[in-house]
């Protein structure tokens, strides 16, 4: 059988390899495709020795520049405190009350108390502050344990019936129905008054009922106007405000079975600067008293 050579002249000559007939065109990379490449490898060899390059079992080669990104925002920090650190020593040695007619203060705390709020803060009070059932809106005028600049610290500080520190602000109120302190029957009356004293529709003959209930009952912690007890932290019944819900399911279950709202402290965890900032930025929200 004849082999017909399948080239045409105007193919590029070959390289003279044969395998089975079958001939190879000798087609170069072109010049500056291939000393670009060369570059990239003399250019990656480079890098590699200059910079951290290859990964060893802790850390990578450091390279023989000593860059590194973490140290440069180790950098970045240290220079920011140290720019921050004049300020804050000036926040910590002030009044609490001063903070907020100082305008050097008054501007940091915002800053940086902002910062520390959507942080540590608004997962359980909302980036907004605005809260959520059991997590107080921290906008509005209406204080559980206290409105004013020192007290909002207190809070901070030490947090809310946690078990970790020693100085939390605590107090309990009785799980009525399941402790068997109230009959189902006086658990309706007294939720009747409650709806009654907070404006809302209620059974007026029930209501008449429970306040007897809520005065040998409730009064004791939540004033026997049922306008509340900062220094218990018994909320007011009587504003439209509640945190755990006004209507008589969400009281029902109150009176039930109490609540237990939990906050955690906070002055192990933060700095004293940072705890300040956080409650100048909260007492500015809106509500600070
Ligand atoms: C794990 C959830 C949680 C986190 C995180 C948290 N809180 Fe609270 N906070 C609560 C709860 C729950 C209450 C209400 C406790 C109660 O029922 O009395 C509360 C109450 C407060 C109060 C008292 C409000 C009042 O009406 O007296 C302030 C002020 C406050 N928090 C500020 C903060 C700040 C500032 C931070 C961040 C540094 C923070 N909280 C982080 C859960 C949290
Ligand atoms: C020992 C003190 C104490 C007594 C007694 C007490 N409470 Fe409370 N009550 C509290 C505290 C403290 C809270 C807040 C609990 C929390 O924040 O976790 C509260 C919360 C509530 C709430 C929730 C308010 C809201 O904003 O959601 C209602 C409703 C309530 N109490 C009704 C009553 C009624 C009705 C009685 C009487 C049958 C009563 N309490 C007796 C301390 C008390």
């Amino acid at each position: 059988m004849s082999k017909k050579p399948v080239t045409k002249p105007s193919d590029p000559e070959t390289t003279g390899h044969s395998w089975d007939g079958i001939e190879e065109f000798n087609n170069p990379l072109p010049r500056w495709w291939l000393w670009t490449f060369y570059a990239t490898i003399v250019w990656a060899i480079g890098y590699t020795i200059a910079y951290p390059a290859w990964p060893l079992i802790s850390a990578a080669t450091p390279g023989l520049l000593g860059h590194s990104t973490r140290a440069d925002v180790a950098a970045d920090i240290a220079r920011y405190e140290a720019a921050n650190a004049p300020v804050e020593a000036k926040l910590v040695a002030a009044d609490l009350t001063a903070i907020a007619s100082d305008p050097e203060l008054a501007n940091y705390t915002r800053n940086a108390g902002g910062a520390v709020f959507r942080t540590w803060c608004a997962q359980c009070h909302g980036s907004g502050a605005a809260g959520a059932k059991g997590y107080p809106n921290l906008l509005d005028n209406d204080w559980l344990w206290g409105g004013t600049i020192e007290d909002i610290h207190a809070t901070i500080s030490h947090g809310i019936r946690n078990t970790t520190d020693a100085d939390a602000r605590y107090s309990q109120m009785p799980a009525f129905g399941v402790d068997g302190l109230l009959e189902p029957e006086q658990i309706g009356q007294v939720v009747q008054y409650v709806l009654q004293i907070s404006g809302q529709g209620h059974d007026a003959a029930l209501a008449g009922e429970g306040a007897v209930v809520f005065a040998d009952n409730c009064a004791a912690c939540h004033a026997e106007d049922g306008t509340g007890d900062r220094l218990q932290g018994a909320p007011n019944l009587t504003d439209a405000i509640w945190l755990f819900g006004g209507d008589q399911a969400a009281l029902t279950e109150t009176v039930t079975n109490a609540r237990f709202g939990v906050m955690p402290s906070w002055a192990d965890r933060l700095s004293e600067a940072e705890i300040r900032a956080a409650a100048a930025y909260v007492h500015q929200l809106g509500g600070g008293e």
